[in-house]
C-alpha cells in the first residue's frame, strides 16, 4: 500500500466518524474498500482498447479517492490523467491534498458539472452516491433528470435513486468506445424504477459484464444494500451481443459465470431470474423479511367499544380501561401519527377502545359496569362478542410502528390505493388496518430513523407493485392480505437480520 493511500485511509476513518449515520446516508458517503476498488479497476481495464497516449479517467463522486488511489496503483496497466468530482468540500479538500499534484479535483455537484463537461473521458470508474429518491428534493430531481435525459436520451423514474441519474448523466462525458464501471446496488435489476437503467444498458451502451456480490458478503460494513458492478463500453450494442453475468465474493474469481444474450435481457423485467441466481442470496428484501404482519383487532361492535375518549371520560370511565386506538382509515387523513406525553396520538380525534380484558364484572367499577350493561342486544349477540369470555374481552395487539390501509382505490386525490402510516403513538388499530410489527430478531437492532426510512420506502411502492402480490376487484378496488404484503419486494434495504447473521 502506498504512503498516500495509508494517509487517505486514516483521514477517511476520521471523516466517517465525524458524521452521523443520517448525514452519511443523505450524501451516500460509503467509501469503497481499497482491495475492492483495485479489483474493480483491474477488471474493467481489461475491456479498454490498446491505445497510445494518456488515458483520461473520470471519477464522478471521488470522496477521498479510493478509486484515484486504485488507478494510480494500477498505473503499469493504465497511464492515466484523472479528474475527480466531489460535492462535499471536506472530502474534496482531502482528495486535493492527497492526490492534487497529479489529479484534478473539482468540488461540485457532478450532475451540474456533467451538464457541460470540459472534455470527453476514456475510462470512468465510480461508486456513486446511493441516495434514495425521498432524500432528493423535487427541484433536484427535475434538474438531474434534465441532465440525465439530455446526456443519455433516457429519463429516470421519479422513484430512482441518485446513482441512476449519475449513470445516465455521465453518458456525454464519455468518448465513443470509453469504458465505464460502476459499483451500484443490484436492486435496479428487479424493481420497477430500474427499467430505465435496464433499457439504457441494453440499448444505448454495450454492456460487458454484471458482477453480483453475495447478499451476505456486504462489501461495505455500514451500507444496507446488496451491490453489483456494472461495466459497459460507450457504443451501441450489436444485435447478437452476449453479456457476462458473474456471481460471488470476488470479481476476479467468481463462483458462477453465465453468458446471457441481450435479447433475453431486453425482454425481461427481472434480470436476476435470467441469471437464475439463488434468489435468497441476491434478490431484494421483502416486507416480510422485516415485519410480522397481522390484521388489527376485530371488536365485534366498533361503535360500542370505540368512542372518542372524552365521551368515555364524561361517563366516568377511568383511563385504566381505555386504550388509544386509531380511527378508521376513512377518518384518518394523516400519514404520520405524532404522540403526546402519555402515548396518545395527537390530531387523530383521540379515539379510545374500552378494554376490560382480564377483569370480571364483579371487579369493574360502577361507571364501566353501567356502560357495559347499556350494551344493546345486537352488540352482545354479534358473532365475535358471543364467542368471547367474558363477552367484552378484546384481542390484544401491541402498538405497531407502521400500519397499512389494506384496501382502496386509486382516486383523483391519490395515486396510491394503499397508505402506509407511521405510528409514533401507543395506539392500536382495528382490522381495517394491517399492522406491521418489527420481526423480533431485528427489533432491538434498528433505530427510529431506520423505521422512518422503511416507511418512506413502503410509501414509495407503486400500487401495481403491491397489487402484483395482492388482488384487484371489478371497479378498481384493490386489496392486500397480510401474507401477500409480506411477499412484496422492498427495494433499497437489506434485512438487518441477514447482516446480524454475519456477526
Ligand atoms: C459511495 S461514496 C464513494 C466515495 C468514493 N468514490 C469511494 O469509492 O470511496 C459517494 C460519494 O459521492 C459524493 N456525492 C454525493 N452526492 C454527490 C453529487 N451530487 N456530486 C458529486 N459527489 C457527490 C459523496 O459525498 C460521497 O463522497
Amino acid at each position: 500500500m502506498t504512503q498516500s493511500e495509508k494517509r487517505r485511509l486514516l483521514v477517511q476513518e476520521e471523516l466517517d466518524k465525524s458524521r452521523s449515520p443520517q448525514e452519511r446516508n443523505r450524501l451516500g458517503q460509503f467509501a469503497t474498500p481499497p482491495r475492492l476498488a483495485r479489483e474493480i479497476v483491474q477488471n474493467a481495464a481489461k475491456l479498454l482498447p490498446k491505445r497510445s497516449g494518456r488515458m483520461r479517467v473520470l471519477e464522478p463522486s471521488c470522496g477521498t479517492g479510493a478509486f484515484i488511489s486504485a488507478v494510480n496503483q494500477c498505473i503499469g496497466l493504465i497511464d492515466a490523467e484523472v479528474t475527480g468530482v466531489e460535492l462535499d468540500a471536506a472530502f474534496a479538500n482531502v482528495a486535493q491534498d492527497i492526490w492534487g499534484d497529479r489529479t484534478k479535483i473539482i468540488n461540485d455537484d457532478f450532475l451540474l458539472w456533467a451538464a457541460n463537461p470540459e472534455s470527453k473521458f476514456d475510462f470512468l470508474v465510480a461508486n456513486p452516491p446511493y441516495v434514495r429518491h425521498h432524500h432528493l428534493s423535487q427541484i433536484q430531481k427535475a434538474s438531474y433528470a434534465r441532465v440525465a435525459g439530455k446526456s443519455s436520451g433516457f429519463s429516470p423514474s421519479g422513484l430512482a435513486g441518485l446513482y441512476v441519474y449519475f449513470i445516465l448523466g455521465s453518458t456525454h462525458c464519455l468518448a465513443n468506445g470509453a469504458v465505464a464501471t460502476w459499483l451500484i446496488p443490484s436492486e435496479f435489476m428487479s424493481v420497477n424504477y430500474g427499467s430505465t437503467l435496464r433499457n439504457f444498458l441494453t440499448d444505448r451502451v454495450t454492456l460487458g459484464r454484471v458482477h453480483i456480490f453475495r447478499a451476505d458478503d456486504l462489501q461495505f460494513d455500514d451500507a444496507q444494500v446488496t451491490s453489483c458492478v456494472v461495466t459497459y463500453t460507450n457504443h451501441r450494442p450489436t444485435a447478437n451481443h452476449e453479456v457476462l453475468f458473474t456471481f460471488g465474493s470476488s470479481l476476479t474469481a467468481p463462483d458462477r459465470t453465465e453468458s446471457i444474450s441481450l435479447v433475453q435481457l431486453q425482454g425481461s423485467p427481472k434480470w436476476l431470474k435470467c441469471f437464475e441466481a439463488n434468489s435468497d442470496e441476491t434478490d431484494v428484501t421483502t416486507v416480510g423479511d422485516l415485519f410480522n404482519i397481522r390484521r388489527g383487532i376485530a371488536t365485534g361492535a366498533n361503535d360500542f367499544f370505540i368512542r372518542p375518549r372524552n365521551e368515555f371520560c364524561a361517563l366516568g370511565i377511568s383511563a385504566d380501561y381505555l386504550k388509544p386506538i386509531l380511527p378508521s382509515p376513512r377518518n384518518m387523513p394523516l400519514s404520520e401519527v405524532a404522540v403526546d406525553d402519555r402515548g396518545w396520538p395527537i390530531s387523530t380525534g383521540s379515539h379510545a377502545l374500552l378494554d376490560c380484558t382480564g377483569y370480571s364484572e364483579r371487579n369493574l367499577p360502577g361507571p364501566v359496569l353501567a356502560y357495559l350493561n347499556s350494551a344493546p342486544e345486537r352488540v352482545r349477540s354479534s358473532y365475535l362478542v358471543r364467542g368471547r369470555t367474558p363477552w367484552y374481552a378484546q384481542e390484544q395487539r401491541p402498538t405497531a410502528p407502521i400500519l397499512c390501509t389494506y384496501m382502496g382505490r386509486i382516486s383523483g386525490k391519490s395515486n396510491n390505493a394503499f397508505r402506509f402510516i407511521r405510528n409514533r403513538s401507543l395506539a392500536t388499530a382495528t382490522n381495517s388496518y394491517l399492522m406491521l410489527f418489527l420481526r423480533p430478531e431485528i427489533a432491538n437492532s434498528v433505530t427510529q430513523e431506520w423505521i422512518d426510512d422503511i416507511w418512506h420506502s413502503l410509501s414509495s411502492l407503486a400500487t401495481k407493485t403491491i397489487v402484483s402480490e395482492g388482488r384487484e376487484y371489478g371497479g378498481g378496488l384493490k386489496k392486500i392480505e397480510p401474507k401477500e404484503l409480506a411477499r412484496v419486494p422492498l427495494p433499497g434495504v437489506n434485512s438487518p437480520a441477514k447482516e446480524l447473521a454475519l456477526f
